[in-house]
């Protein structure tokens, strides 16, 4: 089962030439970025504009909307492209969509944990999904923005509380996990990547990010220390590049990558294709965290079955253990963001 997960399906989504739009109509879905502007949204706008399965594309943030649709709006693909800037607009960029995918907010600087991002990101959060939930109470839902681990806590009470939640259409995207995961392993084992499927549990920061490499395809072994090293790696990966960024943002392109790459899935899912399997963060009950991340089944109402943890090796074993009280502790945060 596992190595239908995580592989990269972007490139079959762009189009190959122009008689295949004109002959083959494929395109199915309205799906809105939500911080279109921003150094995620703008490189995932992109990236969606080449999906074949996106038939209208809205871009929804607090500046510069026009200028990202117009530019977009150009590209040879069938999608139709929409800018809407400010708050007044928000509920018009989201009405009808089946798919809201969110990077609003603030990234980290040098030094700061995502966690520091929840003042500001919490309440943005917060707000797009109150309009998510009164323009597409039956979309589905992808969270970027960080803190994830208490961004989809913060999502889920505000349709708790609109009375439209369906906790199968609310994820966190941790695919930048599982893509770092591939590309360092392959690295160390001299494999190709796009041949590598490690699943990546827990949630999306530090210690919650809990590699299982044990479960990787193909199987890889790995002495303790290098085993300790890639998972650390693979944990602080996101800080790595906030380091080399010096102070100008967190990861971008390869976020976008991962989004797109999540996003895509999901909507091939929704469209019928069978076994399209990817990690992300999502209410669950495989652990006592209320949330926790792990390989899903997708199909057309988002999660249809939660894939579960696998066999853990007594070294995950011990990550899980690790991670479980922060990852409690962020979702409690987030729950109680939205109830004070
Ligand atoms: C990362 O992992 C931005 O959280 C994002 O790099």
């Amino acid at each position: 089962m596992l190595n239908h997960v995580l592989k990269p399906s972007l490139i079959s989504n762009i189009p190959k030439n122009i008689k295949y739009f004109s002959t083959t109509p494929q395109n199915f879905f309205k799906v809105a970025v939500a911080g279109a502007s921003g150094g995620i949204g703008q490189p995932l706008s992109l990236l969606l504009k080449q999906s074949d399965l996106i038939t209208e594309l809205s871009l929804y943030d607090v500046v510069h909307t026009p200028g990202v649709a117009a530019d977009l709006s150009h590209i040879e693909t069938a999608s139709k492209v929409k800018g809407f800037v400010g708050a007044e607009s928000i509920k018009d960029a989201f009405k009808s969509c089946d798919l809201v995918v969110i990077p609003a907010g603030v990234p980290r600087k040098p030094g700061m944990t995502r966690d520091d991002l929840f003042n500001t990101n919490a309440s943005i959060v917060q707000a797009i999904a109150q309009a998510c939930a009164e323009a597409c109470p039956k979309a589905m839902i992808a969270i970027i923005s960080n803190p994830v681990n208490s961004t989809v806590p913060i999502a889920t009470e505000v349709f708790k509380k609109a009375g439209v939640y369906d906790p199968k259409r609310i994820f966190g995207v941790t695919t930048l996990d599982v893509v770092r995961a591939n590309t360092f392993i392959a690295e160390a084992k001299g494999l190709n990547p796009a041949n590598v499927a490690v699943p990546v549990i827990g949630g999306h920061a530090g210690a919650t990010i809990i590699p299982l490499i044990s479960q990787t395809t193909p199987k890889v072994s790995f002495g303790e220390k290098e085993l300790q090293a890639l998972t650390v790696r693979i944990q602080d990966a996101g800080t790595e590049v906030v380091k080399a960024k010096q102070g100008a943002g967190s990861a971008t392109l390869s976020m976008a990558y991962a989004a797109a790459r999540f996003s895509c899935a999901l909507l091939r899912a929704m469209k019928g294709e069978p076994n399209v399997i990817e990690c992300a963060y999502v209410k669950s009950d495989v652990t006592e965290a209320p949330y926790f991340a792990t390989p899903l089944l997708l199909g057309k109402n988002g999660v249809e079955k939660n894939l579960g943890l696998g066999t853990l090796s007594q070294f995950e074993k011990s990550l899980l253990e690790k991670g479980l009280p922060e990852l409690i502790g962020s979702i409690k945060k987030g729950e109680s963001f939205v109830n004070k």
